[in-house]
């Protein structure tokens, strides 16, 4: 088990979470972040940081947005380390909290 980075972090990407992260696991795309699952040790640090509330446990998950835990596995892999936060993705205050954003996210 983990923690997830899900659906609402798109477009948003404050990056406050990555701050407090003990282990460096977080991964960064254009408009998203993701938790690498092998490296994360579910110190749950990061889930109050994210003013997006994005990050949850995955047993956790509502229904819709187990599909994150795939999500995160994969782009793990493809994305580059972050370790320091950095200004929110542009007009992140306008996107927190819309619904069904997965179709914006950039791979
Ligand atoms: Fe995303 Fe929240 Fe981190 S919006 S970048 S999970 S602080």
């Amino acid at each position: 088990m983990t923690h997830v980075v899900t659906e609402n972090c798109i477009n948003c990407k404050y990056t406050d979470c990555v701050d407090v992260c003990p282990v460096d696991c977080f991964r960064e795309g254009e408009n998203f972040l993701v938790i690498d699952p092998d490296e994360c040790i579910d110190c749950a640090v990061c889930v109050s940081e994210c003013p997006a509330n994005a990050i949850l446990y995955e047993e956790d998950l509502p229904e819709e947005q187990k599909i994150f835990i795939l999500i995160n596995s994969e782009l793990s892999k493809k994305f580059n380390n972050i370790s320091r936060s950095k200004e929110a993705y542009y007009d992140a205050d306008k996107w927190n909290g819309i619904p069904n954003k997965l179709k914006f996210l950039k791979k």
